[in-house]
């Protein structure tokens, strides 16, 4: 582990150099590591564990499309694929996967394999922070731990497959064992991490609740419709609304961002845009922070927690889901951005 100072503060990293990947497979030798549940982190994380050389079996119930896609990746039912009671009972460490909601309802079925030494993992610290409302308390005498990794588990396995890693924090809630520590960080390096950052269940779930619902999908889509219907309230055409509200940001700003920083990007822009973004990023800041501290006490509350378990235990969740995607989808902003997408020359 090391200190590494962040614009003057100092915290907790682990990176491959520090504990590489012969490491983390003499740490788990003797363990094996069920993945229950096959849906976006599942996949990503277990074919990631597989091709690292750790011993991993998939845990998913049978009879729908999660169980086939893992028999397509290769998982043989019965050797290295079970059902999810098999899995929990034939794992020392159990990777939690399932969806939030999910985990509330396998519960029963997951405690009841959490014999003494084993280690429990998730990738959120939901169901153990809002404990009162999920009913997840693991037994005493097994280690609780967490990897929770920045992003899609798709792209945690593309970025494998380039030799790129995905950041990820870790966290220890319970350390039975006195293993814990290692146990973590051998399994966020063998997932695929790029560095790792500490942290704890309840940071974790705050911030990466405020995160999702504030610039990483809400919030931006928010300020993308804004934008985009004042251009167009204005008479300014679906493509032009849609070339300077997004296909700019996400084709050539971001990837610019991504590589040096904002200032950086803004330095490779025009003095006009210079000029007027320098003098704005503190307004629309200024304008939307009230949003975000009423954002992050909601979170904070519960209250978020609560909606989503409400909302995802329903049985027509995926039905009502789909049909919000499809009004977002079918909204004129991106029935713009599918043409602007399609005409892009590379898809030509
Ligand atoms: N999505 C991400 O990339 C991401 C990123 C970071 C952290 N995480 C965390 O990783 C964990 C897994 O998230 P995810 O997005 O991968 O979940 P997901 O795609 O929603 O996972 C669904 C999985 O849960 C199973 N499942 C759901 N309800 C079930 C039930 N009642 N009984 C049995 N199985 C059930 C599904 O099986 P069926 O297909 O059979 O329904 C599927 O295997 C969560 O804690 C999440 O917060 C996710």
């Amino acid at each position: 582990m090391a200190q590494i100072n962040f614009g003057g503060v100092e915290e907790n990293v682990v990176t491959r150099e520090e504990f590489p990947l012969e490491k983390a497979r003499e740490v788990l030798k003797d363990e094996t590591i069920a993945v229950i549940g096959y849906g976006v982190q599942g996949p990503g994380q277990s074919l990631n564990l597989r091709d690292n050389g750790f011993r991993v079996i998939v845990g998913q119930r049978k009879g729908s499309k999660s169980w086939d896609k893992a028999v397509a990746d290769g998982w043989v039912p019965g050797e290295t694929l079970f059902e999810i009671e098999e899995a929990a009972e034939r794992g020392t460490i159990i990777q939690y996967l399932l969806s939030d909601a999910g985990q509330i309802a396998v519960w029963p079925t997951i405690k009841k394999h959490l014999t003494p030494g084993k280690a429990l993992y998730f990738s959120h610290g939901f169901g153990i922070t809002y404990k009162e409302r999920t009913g997840i308390v693991p037994p005493a005498d097994v280690d609780v731990i967490l990897i929770a990794p920045k992003g899609s588990g798709t792209s945690l396995r593309r970025m494998f497959l380039q030799g790129r890693g995905l950041n990820s924090s870790y966290a220890v809630f319970q350390d039975a064992t006195g293993r814990a520590m290692e146990r973590v960080i051998a399994l966020g390096i063998g997932v695929g991490s790029g560095y790792l950052f500490e942290t704890d269940f309840q940071r974790e779930v705050y911030s990466d609740l405020t995160g999702e619902r504030g610039t990483l999908m809400g919030a931006i889509q928010g300020i993308f419709a804004a934008q985009y219907d004042t251009l167009r309230a204005h008479g300014h055409t679906p493509s032009e609304a849609f070339n300077e509200t997004i296909e700019e940001l996400t084709q050539s700003l971001m990837p610019l961002v991504a590589e040096n920083g904002m200032d950086w990007m803004y330095a490779n822009c025009s003095t006009t845009a210079q000029r007027g973004a320098l003098d704005w990023w503190k307004r629309f800041r200024d304008a939307t922070k009230p949003v975000f501290e009423e954002l992050y006490e909601s979170v904070r509350s519960g209250n978020e927690a609560q909606i989503s378990i409400d909302s995802n235990s329903k049985p027509d969740y995926r039905t009502k889901l789909n049909e919000e995607l499809r009004e977002m989808r079918e909204s004129e902003m991106w029935q713009a951005g599918a043409v602007v997408r399609k005409l892009r020359p590379e898809n030509n």
